[in-house]
């Protein structure tokens, strides 16, 4: 095992009802600005639950923030928080709504030329304006991290940022928030999660045998209850278990002392850029390919993972770990993710040379749990993924 370091800061209140919360969690002198997203909150009961705790406080609303949040949009936030003189801010949403407020948190203090520095030239944040969030929707974990992925339109980039000082003070997870979900988002949030497992288990033996297992008994988790929550979102338990697995899946535990990946995510944000294909299909286009081309490298991790995962114990240790990048496949598929790009655009011609180009003008010459995946190699996965 690796040697590590590891805090998280961030307080959850899980539970039925727990949206009332968010009054004893903000200080009472507190100018809080609430941002959400295109309105689903309004139409849930959400919205109402919040406004409630927060009765009698001083709170602005910023409602609008589109999936994948939008720095135009953000900048307009930003303008608000300055005027207002607002020095909290409440997240009710997903990971775009989170990750936009984590954008906020950070450029609110940022003193540089333009917020967009942040993104662009790494900047890490160590203090941000301090935040909660109230999920609305299990799947990035983004409720207890402290990454952030920011989208500009205009220049067609899908970009990350972090650092110690975006985590959330605290986050509501209540898994009633679930029922309201419409499909292609439960089913978004499954395969998103059970992805950010893959980008930290699917790599190389490395001795750390709970680490392994807490990965394997997510994706478990994730393979049992998600067929539940997709039949009936208003099934308490199996939501729960979705919930708390999303969460599980990318607070920063299962990485300690492993090595990581996360090369399907950087191929999959410009996907999602480029096409605007929601995050999670991205993901579920780009993962075969991309374990399929580094095959040799992660074998015995994918040999493991069908064994311990999908029960597979017959064949050779290259029979298992081909094994197990079908199931993988098939369990997208089994909820009607489509896995290839032609799924989703006729214009996917020149995609995987752009992306290709694209990393090698930023630099990104180096991906994966070896740091050896170059631009060209990028290229041949993404080509596999057509
Ligand atoms: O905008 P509204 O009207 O609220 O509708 C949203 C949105 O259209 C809807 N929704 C959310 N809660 C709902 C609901 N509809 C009905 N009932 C509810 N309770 O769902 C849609 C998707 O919301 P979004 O926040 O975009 O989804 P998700 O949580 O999947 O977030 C995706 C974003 O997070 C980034 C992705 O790149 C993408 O931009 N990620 C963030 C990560 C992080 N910070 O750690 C890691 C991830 O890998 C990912 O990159
Ligand atoms: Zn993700």
């Amino acid at each position: 095992m690796r040697d590590f370091e590891f805090k998280n800061p961030t307080k959850i209140i899980f539970g039925k009802g727990k949206i009332a919360e968010v009054a004893t969690e903000i200080p009472a002198e507190a100018k809080i600005l609430m941002l959400y997203g295109g309105g689903s909150i309004k139409t849930n009961g959400i919205y109402e639950q919040v406004k409630d705790a927060l009765k009698g406080r001083q709170l602005i609303e910023f409602g609008g923030i589109p999936a994948n949040p939008e720095y135009d949009i953000l900048l307009q936030a930003l303008k608000v928080i300055k005027e207002q003189g607002i020095n909290y801010l409440l997240a009710v949403g997903g990971g775009s709504v989170i990750d936009g407020t984590k954008f906020l948190s950070s450029a609110a203090l940022y003193d540089g030329d333009s917020p967009w520095d942040i993104l662009t030239k790494g900047i890490r944040t160590v203090k941000g304006m301090p935040f909660g969030t109230v999920l609305t929707i299990p799947a990035t974990g983004s409720e207890m991290n402290s990454g952030a992925v920011i989208t500009r339109a205009e220049t067609q980039e899908k970009l990350g940022m972090g650092g110690p000082g975006l985590f959330p003070e605290f986050s509501v997870l209540d898994p009633q928030v679930v029922s309201s979900l419409p499909k292609r988002q439960i089913v978004n949030g499954i395969t998103d999660a059970y992805t950010h497992v893959l980008e930290q288990y699917m790599t190389y033996p490395a001795g750390a045998y709970l680490q392994d297992r807490f990965a394997e008994s997510i994706m478990q988790t994730l393979v049992d209850v998600g067929p539940r929550v997709i039949e009936n979102p208003a099934d308490y338990e199996a939501a729960s278990n979705f919930m708390w697995c999303c969460t599980m899946a990318l607070n920063g535990l299962i990485q300690k002392g492993v090595p990581t990946d996360w090369a399907v995510h950087s191929m999959g944000h410009e996907l999602t850029a480029l096409y605007g294909i929601d995050h999670a299909r991205t993901l579920a286009i780009v993962a075969p390919s991309h374990y399929r081309y580094n095959f040799d490298a992660k074998k015995e991790k994918l040999a493991q993972y069908a064994e311990r995962v999908w029960g597979l114990s017959q064949g050779t240790l290259e029979d298992k770990a081909t094994a197990a990048i079908e199931k993988t496949e098939e369990f997208f598929q089994s909820m009607d993710i489509q896995t290839k790009l032609s799924d989703y655009t006729d214009a996917f011609e020149g995609t995987a040379e752009l992306i290709a180009k694209r990393f090698s003008a930023r630099g990104w010459t180096g991906l994966g749990e070896h740091k050896k995946l170059a631009p060209a190699d990028v290229e041949k996965i993404i080509e596999m993924s057509y």
